[in-house]
């Protein structure tokens, strides 16, 4: 998992049955999800550079690289390195509110209803959060509610979608067919 935060995401898939976490690279080397790595035991490098970064994974064995919260644009070649087999997390019904503030940008608009996207990243990704869509799970905003509630609602649905998500592409069932993704099986 590439990190940049907090690492609840992280937390959700170490904690998932049947699920591997290899290892963990955060952008960052004072995140809370690097303390998270360690508690759990899992192999966890502090470093922003790429090259650093696909040499651990590939130490490690991976086998899909799931990104969640992780600050950073990756390069042409680091997607074509890890083509399909890069997953991202973001808490918004894209292509509505790419970025990095999808849940303000989403408020600040007045949307009625926001949600969950977990995706695959294509080599579109110079703008961020593009690729085939294969989870998404919507969320009706109340505006009676704070925005913390409002996060940790969205955050909860990420906890939920990214873990199954991961066990799709393990089982081998997300084909993709151009911007489309089915689930077989
Ligand atoms: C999540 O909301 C994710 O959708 C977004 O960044 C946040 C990361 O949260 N891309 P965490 O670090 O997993 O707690």
């Amino acid at each position: 998992m590439l990190i940049s935060g907090q690492g609840s995401n992280l937390q959700a898939l170490i904690d998932a049955e049947g699920i591997d976490v290899a290892c963990v690279v955060s952008s960052r080397a004072e995140a809370p999800g690097v303390e998270r790595a360690q508690r759990a035991g899992v192999p966890v490098l502090a470093t922003a550079d790429e090259p650093e970064t696909n040499a651990f994974l590939e130490q490690h064995g991976v086998e899909l690289v799931v990104l969640a919260g992780y600050m950073r644009i990756l390069s042409d070649g680091f997607v074509r390195r890890w083509s399909g087999r890069i997953l991202n997390v973001h808490p918004s019904l894209l292509p509505a509110f790419p970025g990095a503030h999808a849940i303000d940008d989403a408020v600040a608009h007045g949307v009625k209803q926001t949600g969950v996207t977990v995706h695959l990243v294509d080599a579109d990704h110079v703008r961020a959060d593009t690729g085939p869509i294969v989870l998404q799970e919507a969320l009706a905003v109340s505006y009676d509610q704070s925005r913390a509630e409002l996060a940790e609602r969205l955050h909860e649905i990420e906890h939920r979608l990214l873990p199954e998500a991961v066990r799709l592409f393990a089982a081998g069932r997300i084909e993709v067919d151009g911007r489309r993704v089915r689930i077989s099986g």
